[in-house]
């Protein structure tokens, strides 16, 4: 018997194919992330991460200039310090690294948006996303009092021109503490996107080589999830949204797209999905020895993200696919 129904008559011409796909990425959809240090002329390449460059604030300028003309609506902002304290005070100071890099970049290009990371782990000693308990070797970070400095953080980068503001910390009630900071300081209208469902993953090691943000002992499983727990995130998305979340993240993307899906049928907010370093190493690794195709691996990834219900993608790959979406 031959059959009946033949699903290969759609695939036949590619006009037709470019009719029935179901989704389609756009550069729309991507957020850049930069990482900002002191100095001048400074463009450090992150030895993990082969095109992802730590620069100085006029670097951070010239790139942002760059992005906007690729058709990229948003950079995300993350700091690397001079110095680095228990409190974490280069992340609230109003001449913290990230501060003066947004100030800098809304100067230079107003209408590119500008995300700021907040959280402190780029800022403390070490290395944890808040304040740990004095002798404290544990990484066991002390919830309610790191949310008082969160949200001076955020007041800080509002007050900087930051555009939204994305807290990464997985603090409890994170999002209602830094909500209320915005709104007591006068800024109602900055919207807050919460990494709400950020796992504890390994994914992240690129990353912290780029932030110089590797704990100084111990982990963050006390705070971030763990990668086994599925329904876990949903009550995390559930909680942010009670608290005020404008949107909502999940991050890792790759490892995690049963997550990225759940989370966008459980809410009529916008979802990001964090293509993070360790995603974009293994990519850019393989494709540097040529061993795969890298434009079309990282469409095809990029495409599956919107596939599974991502609004937004933030990624390290956010300019080649933005050049290779321009044609
Ligand atoms: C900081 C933060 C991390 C990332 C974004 N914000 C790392 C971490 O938790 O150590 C990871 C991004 C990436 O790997 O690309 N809380
Ligand atoms: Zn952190």
């Amino acid at each position: 018997m031959f059959p009946t129904h033949r699903p290969r008559r759609l695939r036949s011409h590619p006009q037709l194919r470019r009719m029935v796909q179901e989704n389609v990425l756009t550069t729309s959809d991507l957020i850049y992330p930069l990482f900002a240090v002191p100095g001048e002329s400074i463009a450090n390449e992150v030895r993990s991460m082969p095109g992802v460059y730590q620069l100085s604030v006029d670097k951070i300028v010239e790139e942002a200039k760059e992005v906007y003309d690729l058709g990229i609506p948003a950079i995300i902002l993350f700091g690397i310090p001079a110095d680095k304290d228990t409190d974490a005070t280069d992340a609230w100071h109003e001449c913290g690294i990230v501060q003066r890099a947004t100030t800098a970049v809304k100067e230079a290009v107003p209408d590119l948006i500008v995300i700021n990371d907040t959280c402190l782990c780029e800022y403390t000693s070490h290395g944890h996303c808040g304040y740990l308990q004095v002798g404290d070797l544990t990484g066991r970070v002390l919830n309610d009092p790191t949310l008082e400095l969160l949200k001076k953080t955020a007041v800080a980068q509002a007050k900087a021109g930051a555009d939204i503001i994305a807290p990464s910390g997985m603090m409890d009630g994170f999002v209602q503490a830094i909500r209320s900071g915005l709104d007591e300081a006068g800024y109602q209208d900055i919207p807050i996107m919460s990494y709400a469902a950020k796992y504890a993953s390994a994914y992240y090691g690129p990353f912290r080589d780029a932030a110089e943000s590797t704990p100084q002992f111990g982990d963050r499983r006390t705070y971030q999830m763990d990668p086994a727990n599925g329904k876990e995130a949903l009550k995390e998305i559930e909680l942010d949204i009670a608290e005020g979340a404008d949107m909502l993240m999940v991050k890792p993307a790759l490892a995690y797209m049963d997550i990225i899906w759940r989370v966008k049928q459980a809410t009529n907010l916008p979802v990001a999905a964090y293509n993070v370093s360790g995603e974009y190493a293994m990519v850019k690794a393989a494709a540097l020895n040529g061993w795969v195709d890298e434009q079309r691996v990282v469409m095809e990834t990029l495409t599956g993200f919107k596939r599974s219900g991502a609004d937004l993608i933030l990624t390290y790959h956010a300019k080649d696919a933005a050049r290779w979406l321009n044609g």
